[in-house]
């Protein structure tokens, strides 16, 4: 029974979220069939997601004074992700504009209000508590500096970090060798490989930076797992009616998390994180979508 927390320090944002019958052209008006206010934010996603399945999760993180701040913290909280470390700022909270098409694609505008106090120095007053960590999830919807203020602290304290880099943003080579997971999707992976590389190839190069694994996101195609002293491997998608992707890839990231913190081999791991965002996919939302543990066992059972 694993016992240290999983620390995930990132973005918190309240998603609007308009259902269209596809992605509008720049400068066109469409008619959308829904719209909702829901919680999401990569960070907090993540959070949400690896709560649900069991461990003790802390969030480090920043939301604001408006009308969203109070909501996206007790939701949190709602979900058992520990708050403490969450701060109130002045100002607005992260907010994310949001369409989803009928076909299941989305488009994101984040802007991101109170995550820009999630600064380096917020950081280091938690030094404790990221040491304290079985494992740190991190994504790019902070500042960098901070992102890699977070990444020092642990390779310092030997603490794993997985790190989503989603948005996708210029990483310095001195972060590879800290990183224990590096997790793009397809498109990320562009940005640090350069595109049309097979997920082999893209992954043997980012090994080469002194990453010790990947697991190169790949939607139908699943998931591609490499590891230094590891034999590389897919893990397949399960095949379900998607109806919302939003937070799928947090998903994936949070359950994952809480896989190899239990000890799983890292192709476990993404079998039974690829099954969780299997499940999220085929409901609304994106914290309302993460499933519980029951949820991803029977899915699991149910398919083979
Ligand atoms: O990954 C999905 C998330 O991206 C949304 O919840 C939105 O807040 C943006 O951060």
């Amino acid at each position: 029974m694993h016992t240290k927390p999983i620390v995930v320090i990132g973005s918190i944002n309240m998603d609007l979220v308009a259902r269209t019958p596809r992605i509008p052209l720049a400068g066109q008006t469409l008619t959308g069939t829904d719209f909702s206010t829901t919680p999401g934010g990569k960070g907090a996603n993540q959070a949400v997601a690896a709560a649900r399945l069991g461990p003790h999760v802390q969030m480090i993180g920043a939301v604001g004074n408006d009308v969203f701040g109070e909501a996206l913290h007790s939701n949190l909280a709602n979900a058992a992700v520990d708050t403490r470390a969450v701060a109130h700022v002045p100002g607005p909270s992260g907010v994310a504009q949001i369409q989803v098409a009928d076909n299941g694609q989305n488009s994101i505008v984040v802007v991101p209000g109170a995550n820009g106090a999630v600064t380096p120095e917020l950081i280091r007053q938690h030094t404790k508590l990221i040491q304290s960590a079985g494992i740190v999830l991190l994504q790019l919807e902070i500042p960098l500096d901070t992102v890699l203020t977070a990444c020092e602290l642990c390779a310092t304290a030997q603490v794993p970090v997985i790190l989503d880099p989603a948005p996708a943003a210029s990483l310095p080579d001195a972060i590879w060798p800290q990183l224990a997971w590096f997790t793009p999707n397809e498109t990320e992976l562009g940005l640090y490989t350069g595109s049309g590389f097979p997920p082999e190839t893209a992954a043997k190069q980012l090994l080469a930076r002194g990453v010790h694994g990947v697991a190169l996101k790949r939607g139908a195609e699943g998931v591609y797992v490499a590891a230094s002293g590891e034999e590389p491997t897919w893990v397949p998608a399960f095949h379900v009616e998607a109806i919302d992707t939003v937070g799928a890839g947090d998903c994936f990231n949070g359950a994952f998390a809480v896989s190899l913190l239990e000890g799983s081999s890292s192709a476990a791991a993404a079998r039974f994180a690829s099954a969780a965002a299997a499940i999220s996919v085929t409901r609304n939302g994106a914290q309302a979508a993460m499933p519980t543990r029951e949820e991803v066992d029977a899915f699991l059972a149910s398919h083979g």
